[in-house]
């Protein structure tokens, strides 16, 4: 693995292209929302249950992030949200990128904004390109392993110190039914007291470049895939914050059994100190 993280140039490569296809799943999703506005219909579908919603566009961005990989890097794998699943070729030494081509689809639907595309490259666990992209605002959120994180042109570091009592934090919990069930809403209930202040913007992948940037200054969900989180992740290691779950164990790219948290370093244990006792008390911990 460390034959990726060594090489700066293939690095650079890899985030070049990452960028060039996020700016161009961006362009066909501005195309369709125009092409909507002279009558167009975005045909809506529903996967899980009736909030969980997926649209032709979707798809679109998706195919059209697979097949530009497929021609630039044949040999990689893919693992997309609507469906691409490749293991990619022995030679690609495990190299996978993780897609999101919409995050935020139900906001992409009601608000027609607040909505991101979310592409990175893994080795493994090991992030090595992220880019979180809003077409709406044309700002890209990015990181490569090693180079830092931006948003934009602007370097981002959380690097001046914070406490929970001066913090925003980011969570979404209603849709996901075990929330209410396994306790965690008094846990929340407790951060909203002990913060400034809660919000719920509905893409996970755009609140958690959002904690890079320092607009909130942590994200928490019980129930996130790793095309939610897998650019953010790295976006936020990058900016020198932490992605643990709620007992403050570093997380894989694998789903987060219990809880996923982005946050500033010096807010991280405040937050888990209040989710623990909550992460202790489920079965798998
Ligand atoms: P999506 O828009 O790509 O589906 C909303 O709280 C956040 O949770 C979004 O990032 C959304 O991603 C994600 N999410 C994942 N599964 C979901 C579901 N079943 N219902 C609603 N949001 C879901
Ligand atoms: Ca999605």
């Amino acid at each position: 693995m460390t034959a990726h993280t060594l090489d700066g140039h293939e690095i650079g490569e890899w985030l070049r292209f990452a960028r060039l296809l996020a700016g161009d799943a961006g362009a066909l999703i501005k195309e369709r929302l125009k092409a909507a506005e002279n009558g167009t219909r975005i045909d809506i579908g529903t996967k899980s249950g009736p909030s969980d919603l997926v649209t032709d566009v979707d798809r679109a961005v998706e195919a059209l992030l697979v097949s530009r990989i497929r021609h630039q890097y044949p040999a990689h794998g893919v693992l997309g949200e609507e469906g691409a699943r490749e293991a990619g070729r022995p030679e690609a030494r495990g190299l996978v990128w993780v897609l999101d081509p919409i995050d935020g689809t139900t906001n992409f639907i009601h608000q027609r904004v607040n909505f991101c595309v979310s592409i990175a490259l893994y080795a493994g666990d090991q992030g090595l390109v992220g880019v979180v992209y809003d077409p709406m605002r044309e700002e890209l959120f990015w990181a490569a392993r090693g180079v830092g994180a931006y948003l934009n042109d602007r370097r981002l570091r959380l690097d001046a110190p914070k406490t929970l009592r001066e913090s925003l934090i980011g969570t979404s919990l209603t849709w996901i039914k075990r929330a209410r069930k396994a306790g965690v809403v008094d846990r929340i209930w407790t951060i909203g007291e002990r913060s400034r202040g809660i919000r719920s913007l509905g893409a996970a992948a755009l609140e958690t470049a959002y904690v890079a940037a320092g607009r909130l200054d942590a994200y928490l969900s019980l129930q996130l895939s790793p095309w939610d989180f897998a650019a953010g992740k790295l976006i936020i290691e990058e900016a020198g914050g932490a992605v643990v779950d709620f007992l403050g164990t570093p997380l894989s790219l694998e789903v987060p059994r219990l809880g996923f948290l982005a946050a500033h370093r010096d807010v991280a244990p405040e937050l888990i100190d209040i989710l623990a006792p909550w992460a202790k008390a489920q079965p798998d911990a």
